[in-house]
């Protein structure tokens, strides 16, 4: 018998089925109707018309039965709970962060930064945008600068850490506007708007060293720190024996401060936090949280809420959860892939990206074919996705043209613990199906454009070609 020398494994959850929600199954007549009625937008569908939901990853996931125990544990008392406390002992223990201020999601604890950090006129530099995050360095006078490495904007590049930061591009801009213009650097951990692309530590440490040399603070925006950890465990020379948690801690140390939109890594429905070490920036913090948010030791979540999040914190670290959730996603982008459909590559942690520019070339840029593919998407199959392309990047604050990334993509994200394999084998079957119809695919057009976030609420109409005239 020949030798099975190099066998593949699978990447089997560490968890068994308790509980399940029922799932209503439309028709194409139907969807077209709420496609329509939604304004082409798959944010303004209603849940029960969709099949397999993977609009986000946000708040989406499946609580285990501990995190539910935790939910009965919650101290409601408005101030001074002992599930704050709890969550903040879990911050440190796991994240190094020593204060930790609750907040109701990740925009919540960026509207707090950059309001305590920007002063009108600064500059805020980051590993490529994210929509809330950019959008709250503008209000309070900053502006973005993307100094991501190039690769990063390339869909097909297949640099292993396409979350890194270009340190040529950092001096570029210190050397332009000066140091003192820069309060800190935004760091994504698993770059959402690259594809879920991680950062490498070699890289954080060079960052670490430029922010030290010009006193900048670095702000990690750690919503996926855990999915990051996992990629430099597989792929960074030196990190194959360290464990996800060990990695976890070694990036969350080399950053001044973090972000956390808890619904993605810690797997809750609701729930954030501003974590800092600096005791000056964490009064300013408890002076402004009550303000937006609630007072300092709930911060908008419920006592259970913050309960369920530091008993998620534990489950997010643990090898055997990350290893079965980012193998999920891979298993869907192998899937789509081996169908020929252009995909960003590396296949990044939360997410399996089309390249709705390539996949339909016939589309302008300005016609968004990535706003395009989803709706046809969910037309086809009743399987939802999130547009990621110039919907979504809206437009420059000064100029008011709107932006045209190179990344023209949409976005199939994964809940963690929800979905099956099988459901994973219908989206690629499904995906592959309007491929093979994309020269049949229209181009849309804003019918309402919100000022703001424009990607939520906007509203289009179908750019249907007028007939050829003989
Ligand atoms: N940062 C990143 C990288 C995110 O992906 C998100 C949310 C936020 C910050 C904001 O956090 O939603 O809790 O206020 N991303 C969701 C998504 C909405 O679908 O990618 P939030």
């Amino acid at each position: 018998m020949p030798k099975r020398t190099s066998r593949r494994h699978s990447w089997a959850e560490p968890y068994k089925i308790k509980m399940v929600e029922l799932l209503k199954m439309t028709t194409r007549v139907e969807r077209q109707q709420a496609i329509k009625d939604a304004g082409f937008n798959t944010f303004l569908l209603r849940s029960e018309d969709v099949y397999i939901d993977l609009l986000t990853d946000s708040g989406t996931s499946a609580m285990s039965d501990d995190q539910w125990a935790g939910l009965m544990k919650g101290d409601e008392a408005y101030a001074g709970s002992r599930n704050f406390y709890n969550l903040r002992d879990f911050v440190e223990e796991y994240y190094s962060y020593k204060f930790t201020v609750p907040t109701h999601q990740g925009r919540g604890a960026e509207n707090l930064i950059s309001q305590i950090l920007i002063k009108p006129g600064d500059y805020i530099p980051g590993n490529m945008y994210f929509t809330t995050t950019r959008l709250h360095q503008e209000l309070a006078g900053g502006t973005f600068v993307d100094v991501i490495i190039d690769e990063a904007h390339d869909s097909q590049d297949p640099h292993p850490f396409k979350g890194d930061v270009d340190i040529a591009k950092l001096d570029d801009l210190v050397r332009k506007v000066g140091a003192d213009k820069v309060p800190y650097v935004c760091i994504a951990t698993c770059v959402n708007m690259a594809g879920g692309q991680p950062i490498s530590l070699g890289n954080l440490k060079q960052l670490r060293q430029w922010c030290d040399e010009h006193n900048v603070l670095i702000v990690h925006d750690m919503t996926r720190v855990a999915e990051n950890a996992f990629f430099i465990q597989e792929r960074e020379p030196g990190y194959a024996s360290k464990s996800v948690k060990e990695i976890v801690y070694e990036i969350c140390a080399l950053t001044d401060a973090a972000t956390f939109s808890a619904k993605k890594d810690a797997m809750v429905n609701i729930g954030g936090m501003l974590a800092l070490n600096d005791p000056e920036l964490y009064d300013k913090a408890c002076n402004l949280v009550v303000v937006y948010e609630g007072l300092h030791t709930y911060g908008g979540m419920a006592g259970r809420d913050m309960e369920a999040l530091a008993i998620g914190i534990r489950e997010s670290v643990q090898d055997d959860h990350i290893r079965a959730r980012v193998g999920q996603v891979r298993y869907l982008g192998e899937h789509i892939e081996q169908e020929g459909i252009p995909i960003v590559k590396p296949i990044g942690g939360h997410a399996v990206f089309l390249d709705a520019g390539q996949i339909l070339n016939h589309l302008p840029q300005t016609m968004f074919p990535a706003q395009s593919l989803a709706a046809a998407l969910y037309v086809e199959s009743g399987i939802r996705s999130m547009e990621r392309g110039a919907v979504s990047a809206g437009r420059n604050k000064e100029t008011g043209e709107n932006y045209m990334p190179k990344l023209e993509l949409v976005r199939l994200t994964i809940p963690r613990r929800v979905y099956t394999q099988a459901h994973m084998d219908i989206v690629a079957e499904s995906v592959a199906e309007i491929y093979d119809q994309r020269h049949d695919v229209h181009g849309l057009k804003f019918t309402y454009e919100p000022p703001m976030l424009r990607f939520f609420q906007g509203r289009f109409e179908a750019l249907v070609p007028e007939p050829a005239t003989v």
